[in-house]
Formats: structure tokens, sequence, C-alpha cells
């Protein structure tokens, strides 16, 4: 088969190199230059995807520009960002320009399928009109579906092959023959009885965890004012064999999923009158986080008298989850922001993140950044970072992450 992907980021690529494992050619298209010609040297830009991966590959991955090469594919794979506006309501400026493009090229028979998370309407809605200006009807003359992707960068235990695929089509032609391509790299195919259901479900999937998130984090915030160590309550309630499930707080939600998708639904439910009041809440409380995690900073200096002001403070792991180097929307980010603006001279460590241009400042070795340093502040706890030495070195140390323990000088969120 030759498939096409239409968006080869870090849910695009790894489905890519999927497809040529099991033996299929990939035709991928991407806008950014960059990327496309990373990929032609078979340099990846996605820490999940070796480049030792794409040069084993190199025979079947074609990555490309010009959507015109997506006319010799069977399906067309999209998974184009789907962010919000700055008012905070979906941009489906991608989704549309790629569909746009992708009806240009459409064949007669081709399978189109959406991946990229958004809200229940918009495959039948929004894509299949803008396919349809082809002149080629959807459901008869070619076939449409949603496939909601869900992988979890820097996992290792749940990949594509054996995390459930959900699949929904806009006729019943449509569901089979997308379960079919999918079945060519997932080993269970989910099949739902519309697009909209297939919409829907990845919304609740995340939507789940940010109103869990939320909800441990403000009982963070609660526990921050009663002196009880929320780490321990979480590690005790876990003990439940039954009817619980472990939600840990942070400093706030970061990535592109669980900070957007969740607005995506409470936009298209105020269309049916019908409030979402913990999507909203749930939102509000994750973003407070990270200026409750910098005066938590700032309270710690005190309580040793010192201001922010003046006070060298060393963030450890800037990236929103540990293992990986993804900035987007990184409560880290928002921390250090605020920190230097109270007059705090922000220095940071972050094996996965080796420059932070915006803030003028690149990744210093831990020892570096831990000599001299007023407070180290345990951000992002990734795997390669030994909290037990961060103790033993830093004078003060701020733990967002609860991997430290016992010591008087460490304040846990
Ligand atoms: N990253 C995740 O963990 C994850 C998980 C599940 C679902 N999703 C969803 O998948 C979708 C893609 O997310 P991502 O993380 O891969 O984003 P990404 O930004 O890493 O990759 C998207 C790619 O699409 C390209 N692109 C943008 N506009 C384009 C256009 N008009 N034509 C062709 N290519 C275009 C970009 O250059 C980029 O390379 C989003 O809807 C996201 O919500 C992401």
């Amino acid at each position: 088969m030759n498939v096409g992907i239409v968006g080869l980021g870090y849910v695009g690529l790894p489905l890519a190199v999927a497809f040529c494992e099991a033996g299929h050619n990939v035709i991928g298209i991407d806008v950014d230059p960059r990327k496309v010609g990373a990929l032609q040297r078979r340099e990846s830009y996605i820490e999940d995807v070796p480049s030792e991966t794409l040069e084993a590959v190199s025979d079947r991955l074609f990555a490309s520009l010009r959507f015109a090469e997506l006319s010799r594919c069977e399906a067309v794979i999209l998974a184009v960002p789907t962010p919000l506006t700055r008012n905070r309501e979906p941009d489906l400026a991608p989704l549309l320009a790629a569909t746009t493009a992708v009806a240009g090229v459409l064949q007669r028979d081709q399978l189109i399928v959406l991946e990229s998370t958004t809200y229940p309407g918009t495959t039948r809605e929004r894509l299949v009109p803008l396919l349809e200006e082809s002149g080629l009807a959807a459901g008869s003359d070619f076939n449409v579906a949603f496939s909601p992707e869900r992988i979890d960068p820097g996992r290792t235990d749940y990949t594509m092959s054996n995390t459930p695929k959900v699949v929904g089509g806009l006729t019943e032609d449509c569901l089979e023959r997308a379960a079919a391509l999918y079945g060519e790299v997932c080993a269970e195919v989910v099949r739902v009885s519309t697009p909209e259901v297939a919409e829907l479900t990845k919304l609740l999937e995340n939507i789940f965890r940010s109103v869990n998130i939320a909800l441990v984090n403000e009982l963070a915030v609660l526990c921050d004012r009663m002196e009880i160590d929320i780490w321990e309550v979480v590690d005790a309630a876990a003990t439940k064999p039954y009817g619980f499930m472990r939600f840990e707080p942070g400093p706030g939600m970061g990535g592109h999923c669980l900070p957007v998708d969740p607005f995506y639904l409470s936009w298209r439910a105020r269309e049916f009158g019908q409030p979402t009041h913990f999507i909203e809440l749930a939102g509000e409380m994750n973003q407070e986080m990270p200026r409750f995690c910098a005066d938590k900073v700032a309270r710690a200096l005190n309580d040793r008298a010192k201001a922010v002001r003046g006070s060298r403070i060393a963030i450890l792991g800037v990236s929103y989850k540990a293992g990986v180097g993804d900035l987007r929307e990184s409560p880290a980010l928002k921390i250090m922001n605020i920190l230097r603006e109270r007059g705090g001279e922000i220095v940071y460590h972050d094996e996965h993140v080796p420059e932070l241009p915006e803030l003028g400042l690149t990744s210093l070795a831990l020892d570096d950044a831990l000599d001299a340093c007023d407070v180290a502040v345990i951000v992002t706890a990734h795997p390669g970072l030994d909290p037990q030495e961060v103790v033993e070195r830093a004078p003060l140390v701020v733990d967002f992450r609860g991997v430290t323990s016992g010591a008087e000088k460490v304040v846990r969120l």
C-alpha cells in the first residue's frame, strides 16, 4: 500500500514509521521545509523516533512539501495541529488548509482519515464539504473516517501496536476500510458507529485526565494551607485496590493536548447552550498552578530570609513532562517568567532542552546550575536527574514532583 501522511510531527512521524515497518510505502507531506529536509537526510527531530529507525525504513519513507504526491496513495491520514486561537477558541486553520490541499489532489476510491484531536462534528461538517469540492462524493466516490491518536510521547510500555485504535467511519464501508488500514499497524481496532463518537472519545480521555489532575492540584493547594503532605495522601489512597485511580499534583499541565483539547469541546458545547463546568473549572485550576508554584518558591526563600530579587534560582527540568524535550505550554516557562519578573536570576538544567532562546538561556550542566544557587527547583524530574544529588548539593530545594524526601531543606508541593 501507499499511505500518505499529512503533518509529520509528534503524531505523524511515528505513524509513518509504523506503516513503513509494516511493509508499506509512506508519502509524508509537511509544510515545514526544515522537517521535510531533515527527513530527506534521515535525521529525526522526534525523540521517540531514532535517526537509525529512519535509516532502516529509508527505502519506504518519502518526504515532500508537494501535496500532489498524495495522488498515488490508497489512504491519506491527516495529523496536523489543532491549536487554540489567542481567544482560546478552536483554530482549524492548519486543518482546513491541509484538507483544501488534499481536496485538490483527491482521487476516486481514496480513504481520508483525520487523526487530529478536535470537537465532534469536525470530520462531517468541516472536512467532508471541503473534500467534496473536488467534485467527488464522500461515502461513495471516496471514504472518510476519524481515528484519534493515543500516542504518549516518551512512553515505551504502550506503543502504537499494542494500544487499541478507535475508528469511526462516515459509512459502514468507510469504517471497514479505516479498520483494515489500522489493522496493519495496531493489534486491536475498536469500531464505533460514527466519526462523532470517535472524536468525542478522544476528548473524554483528555478531559478525564485534566479534571482529575485539577482535583489533586486543588487538594495540593489546600494541603499547603493545612500542612498535610499531599504526596503521602496520594500514596495512601493509591493502596485502595479498586475505585481509585492515581493522579499526581504538579506545576500545571503542558503539551499540545491537555491544556488545549478540552476547550474544543466547551466551545462546541456553547453552540448547544450547554455549559461544561468541569472542563472550565479544571482549566482554571490547572492554569493557576504555575503562579502558585512561583509563590511557593518565593515563600521558601522568604523563610530563609531571602528575597526572590537577587536570588539565583536553578530550575531543573523545563519541558512539560519527564523524558521528553517538548516545551509546548510548559508550566516551567511560566514559573521562570514570573520569578524573573520578580527579580530572580534564573538558570536552568535540562538534558532534553539545550537552549531557551526566548528567555536568552542555555542549559547548564547540573553542577554549574547548582553551584552558588540559592534554591534549586525541581519542575520536571527527567529520568536522568538524581534527586538525592540535588538535595545534597543545593542549600534549598523546592520539589514540585514529589521525588525528594526527608531533608529539612526540602519544600515539596
Ligand atoms: N503530541 C501528542 O502527544 C498528541 C497525542 C494525541 C493527539 N495529538 C493530536 O494530533 C495532532 C497533531 O499533533 P502533533 O503533536 O503531531 O503536532 P506537531 O506540531 O508535532 O506536528 C504537526 C505537523 O503538521 C505540520 N503542518 C501544519 N500545518 C500543515 C498543513 N497545512 N499541511 C501539512 N502539514 C502541516 C506542521 O509543520 C507539523 O510538522 C493534534 O491535533 C494533536 O492534538 C497529539
